[in-house]
């Protein structure tokens, strides 16, 4: 494994030991480089540094490119405007850094030397509930970051903080005490996901009904929460029957969306029913939380309901029990003790906000968060219906989320069938096609919207091959393999350094080297939509240079043949690996 310095990179260098030079006192000034329209790259920094320095800019920038180095790197640099610069890297170096990329597993991206340890809270869908289309955003998201951050080097701990605690779980278990075989499986089902959650669905039913018509029953549930609570083995037996069915259900809504859930990782709120009395112990003690009305809260200054009181954060409810805000406070003293995590990322819908401010700001005065922890929520917005109204069925009831993906996957296999049949695609590739098309289509949408923002969803344009769609960046990739099926035994990928390159192939080209870089500020910002954009790009520029420059039929000669099938072999590998961090396949044929 070999890291490769990008272009920018090595510019950045150069240009600020130019400016260091040409100020002396500027030590380590700036030189505010990016990508130009221009030329390949402006730097700025000029500006800034002649105002400091009191010295004439265009002057100062003169006397900077008389001090960058004469070497393959920069084939011309250009003052312009009042001093800015603009420079131009020379083909040779353009492609001696892809092919020092290509000859990397990593693409030269480079992994880091002292990684963190990052636990991902995501995917943390409720126990005998139907998922809906906010637990799909968690899993996306927190899937793809997962990926994103692992690929940097980071350790990364995944946790699936799954609704498996609380009252509702006495009225569940003692309704299934008096009902015994309701949980009972049939002889003969197709799709047991379906089938778990439909008989879960009903018992849920039931047994709230039966709590709210009852008072024996209500009485004979609320006892049933404390045996729970307390570990009595008979009522954990039968909860445990719920989480087990229920994991049927996660099992075949994650296998559709090709999300890996591993049994290890989930952790779920019952996973900390050990520590519930001791945190609250512990913030009793410290004075963090004190006693009002009988509940035992953390109250906050700037925290105000409508009426002007004071909304506290509850971490021990009137009727003893303790409630999500404890679990949380539980969690993150397991992951930065026990675990010892340096970070903490909570992939949770907007609407949770208040809470995870009040359950930070707890920990931060327990001293269970301290300066060293970073502990972040990373709200994401509302899924839309093409009405602008948050996603519904047309009879205003909450979208099945499998429902969502089964159509996906239908309106994807139509699109592709249209297609694979021109180019002989078997039955078989064009049903694996349209599920790969289909939840790319998904995943995509979700992740190419930057996080905090609600978005439409969209059926038709999601899986169009025109836009900013996952199957444009798919095809693009399989356009790439077309190329190679094509070529001749003796057209291969060899990089050419002495051959000068075309618009389109420096354009590509330089994009290609932006790789790492783009990987490196996902990682550190966690915004997903970064790479999707950097894909789109790609799979764009790869377009143009496809358009404007024949592969295997280019009229400079065999080397030329060789240099253009290096920048589709290497535009097919980033492709594919920005794809797979993102959780998207890459069908070959397409
Ligand atoms: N199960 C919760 C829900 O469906 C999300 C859990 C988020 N994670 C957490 N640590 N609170 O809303």
């Amino acid at each position: 494994m070999a890291s490769v310095a990008s272009l920018s990179a090595s510019l950045q260098q150069r240009v600020s030991a130019a400016l260091a030079a040409a100020v002396p006192s500027a030590t380590d000034a700036d030189p505010l480089l990016r990508r130009s329209d221009r030329a390949d790259f402006q730097a700025n920094g000029v500006l800034g540094l002649a105002k400091k320095a009191k010295a004439n800019p265009r002057e100062l920038a003169g006397a900077v490119v008389a001090g960058l180095p004469a070497d393959e790197l920069i084939a011309g640099v250009e003052v312009s405007g009042p001093g800015f610069l603009n420079i131009t890297v020379s083909d040779a170096a353009i492609t001696s850094t892809l092919a020092a990329r290509a000859a990397d597993e990593r693409l030269g991206v480079p992994a880091k030397e002292h990684p963190g340890i990052t636990v991902v809270d995501y995917a943390q869908p409720n126990v005998a509930k139907e998922m809906h289309v906010g637990h799909l955003r968690s899993s996306v998201i927190g899937d793809a970051i997962c990926k994103v951050l692992e690929f940097s080097g980071e350790q990364v701990v995944r946790r699936h903080h799954i609704g498996d605690w609380g009252t509702q779980f006495g009225m569940l278990v003692q309704y299934l005490i008096e009902h015994p075989h309701e949980l009972d499986h049939g002889t003969d089902e197709k799709d047991a996901g379906e089938a778990s959650m439909s008989r879960l669905d009903r018992l849920y039913k039931a047994s709230g009904a039966l709590f709210k018509s009852d008072e024996g029953f209500k009485e004979r549930a609320r006892r049933r929460v404390v045996d729970l609570q307390a570990g009595d083995p008979e009522t954990l037996a039968l909860w445990q029957r719920f989480v087990d069915e229920s994991k049927i259900y996660f099992d075949s809504v994650y296998g559709k969306l090709d999300i890996e859930i591993r049994d290890e990782d989930i952790v779920g709120e019952s996973g900390y029913n050990d520590m519930l009395a001791e945190t609250c112990e512990l913030l009793e003690k410290s004075g963090v939380a004190v006693w009002s009305n009988g509940a035992l809260c953390v109250f906050f200054d700037d925290v105000k309901g409508k009426d002007g009181e004071p909304v506290p954060l509850i971490v021990r409810k009137t009727d003893g029990g303790y409630g999500y805000a404890a679990t949380d406070l539980s969690a993150i003293r397991n992951r930065t003790g026990a675990l010892h995590a340096d970070t903490l990322l909570y992939v949770v819908d907007v609407r949770q906000t208040l809470h995870f401010r009040m359950v930070f700001e707890t920990a931060r005065r327990a001293g269970w968060l301290t300066d060293d922890v970073t502990a972040r929520h990373l709200p994401f917005g509302t899924l839309l219906g093409r009405d602008g109204k948050p996603f519904k069925t047309r009879a205003g009831e909450s979208v099945k989320l499998e429902d969502l993906l089964d159509e996906a996957v239908q309106r994807a296999t139509a699109v592709v069938r249209e297609k694979g049949e021109k180019i002989g695609l078997t039955e078989e590739e064009i049903v694996s096609n349209g599920e790969q098309v289909g939840i790319g289509a998904v995943k995509y949408a979700d992740l190419s919207t930057s996080l905090g923002k609600d978005y439409v969803f969209d059926l038709d344009r999601m899986v169009s091959l025109n836009g900013d769609t996952s199957v444009y960046v798919q095809y693009a990739y399989a356009r790439t393999r077309s190329i190679f099926r094509k070529a001749a035994g003796d057209q291969r990928a060899v990089a050419h350094p002495e051959l000068a390159l075309e618009p389109a192939e420096r354009a590509l080209g330089l994009h290609l080297d932006a790789f790492g870089e783009t990987l490196a500020e996902v990682a550190e910002v966690y915004e997903p939509h970064r790479l999707a954009a950097y894909l789109f790009q790609l799979a764009s520029l790869f377009t143009t240079f496809y358009e404007q420059c024949p592969v295997l039929t280019a009229d400079g000669g065999p080397a030329q043949v060789e240099s253009r099938l290096f920048l589709c072999e290497l535009t097919a590998r980033t492709l594919r690996q920005g794809l797979s961090l993102l959780g998207i396949r890459t069908p070959e044929r397409l």
